[in-house]
Order: C-alpha cells, then sequence, then structure tokens
C-alpha cells in the first residue's frame, strides 16, 4: 500500500516510521511519503492561511496551496483522499477495513479552521474523498489523526501482523469488546488467574471469553450491542 501525507508538520508524523509500521516499511508492505505543504508556496512568508469569509475566528487553509499539493501527489494515480476533520464521518474499525483493501491512499491534514472547501469538492471530481473524525472533541490538527487511522489501516495488512489471527480477535471484529486477558504467573498480589483459562478444555475457554465480553460491552458500550444483529447472539448469549 502507498500512502502520502501532506501536512504543515512532518516531523509530527515521524512516529509512522517507528515500531509496527516501520517494519512494514522495512518489509516493502507500507510505502510512505511525508510532504511539507509549504513547497507549494510562493511568497516570502510561505502561508497557508487566510482570513475566512463570512467573519469569525481562526484562519482557513487557502486553496491555491492545496490545489498544487494534491495535483502533484495525485498525478497519474486515482487515490482515495482522506481529510481528517472532527467533522468527518465516524472512523471504525469497519472504515479500517475498507482502507486496507486500496492500493493508495493520500492524506490531507488541515490545521486551524481546516481547508477551504473547494479543495475537497475539486478533489472529489477526480477521486473518492472521505472527511473522518477518530472521536467527538477536537484536536489542534488533523496529523495525531492520521496516526491513528494509519496504523489502524496498516496493522491489517497481509503480512504486517506476525499472527494474522491477532486481528480476527480484535474488539470490535465480532462486534464487542475483547474481555481481559493474563499471562504467568498464576498469582500475582495475591489475584490469581480465572481457573478456567488454566484448564485445557477450549470450548469452557471460549464460552468464558465470550461471556466476558459480552459483560463489558454491556457495561461500557451498550451501544454497540444495541446495534448488534439478533443473529449475531447465539442461545447461551441471551441468557445472560
Ligand atoms: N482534526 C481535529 N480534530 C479531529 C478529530 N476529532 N478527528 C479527526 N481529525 C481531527
Amino acid at each position: 500500500m502507498r500512502v502520502d501525507v501532506i501536512t504543515i508538520f512532518p516531523d509530527y508524523l515521524a512516529p509512522l516510521r517507528e515500531a509496527l509500521l516501520g517494519k512494514a516499511i522495512d518489509k516493502g508492505l507500507l510505502d510512505l511519503g511525508v510532504h511539507d505543504l509549504r513547497k507549494w508556496t510562493y511568497d516570502v512568508h510561505k502561508a497557508v492561511d487566510d482570513s475566512p469569509f463570512g467573519g469569525g475566528p481562526g484562519m482557513v487553509m487557502k486553496p491555491q496551496v492545496w490545489g498544487e499539493a494534491l495535483d502533484e501527489v495525485c498525478a497519474g494515480a486515482t487515490p482515495r483522499l482522506i481529510v481528517p476533520t472532527p467533522a468527518g464521518r465516524p472512523f471504525t474499525q469497519a472504515v479500517a477495513q475498507e482502507l486496507a483493501g486500496e492500493s493508495h491512499l493520500v492524506f490531507a491534514c488541515g490545521r486551524y479552521e481546516g481547508i477551504d472547501q473547494r479543495v475537497i469538492d475539486d478533489a472529489a471530481t477526480r477521486m473518492p474523498v472521505d472527511e473522518l473524525s477518530i472521536g467527538d472533541y477536537v484536536l489542534v490538527g488533523g496529523e495525531v489523526a492520521v496516526l491513528a487511522i494509519v496504523e489502524a489501516v496498516v496493522r491489517l495488512l497481509p503480512g504486517v501482523l506476525g499472527n494474522p489471527a491477532s486481528h480476527e480477535q480484535d474488539s470490535f471484529s465480532d462486534g464487542l469488546l475483547e474481555g481481559p486477558s493474563y499471562t504467568r504467573p498464576v498469582v500475582w498480589r495475591d489475584r490469581e488467574v480465572p481457573e478456567v483459562l488454566r484448564s485445557g478444555n477450549h470450548a469452557a475457554i471460549a464460552r468464558w471469553r465470550r461471556d466476558r465480553a459480552l459483560e463489558r460491552t454491556f457495561e461500557r458500550r451498550p451501544d454497540l450491542l444495541e446495534a448488534l444483529p439478533d443473529a449475531e447472539l447465539d442461545k447461551q448469549d441471551r441468557k445472560l
């Protein structure tokens, strides 16, 4: 997968070359380009923003600069353009799975009050565009959202995780939150690992895990249980 990120803070994206993502780059599974938006400015101040029409606080990112940046970064390709914004549709595991099927993603990081809307409308005539939010809170810019989105997407690419079963058991992959996990020692500070997990009885372990996932989801995210199609619940689940 090819990923391009356009930002006024290229250093902010340095963690994309660390740990699991760094390994994905080394293995040739991820081809990453980070571009400084100011490369497409021509004035002495390298200005990327201007005051908003209609008034109000904050600044809006200029269409000319973004237009040229996207023309150059997207030249000869039809990538999917992702614009992180608190006004976007929610980024979820299902969206991560969808994006993991793409061959080229371009991220446009806005700062200030956002990017002139015409940049997004113009790009949408040439390529698929998604405005995505990573949660109901406001960050200073899109960079941290890009870190979260790229990490969630790249770990789904075949060959990135050592054990492909890892993400089949993720929270959300069955619509539920994952339950608790334990490792050695069996007793730590008088707290014992649940006996069933040490029993070797695989059916009992699977049932126990499913019950803890249901309980946790009920307590913390009742909205997820509400959204679960009835067919996803087995007879035993329904008794809980
Ligand atoms: N930019 C600022 N806040 C954001 C959020 N919550 N999600 C995505 N991009 C953002």
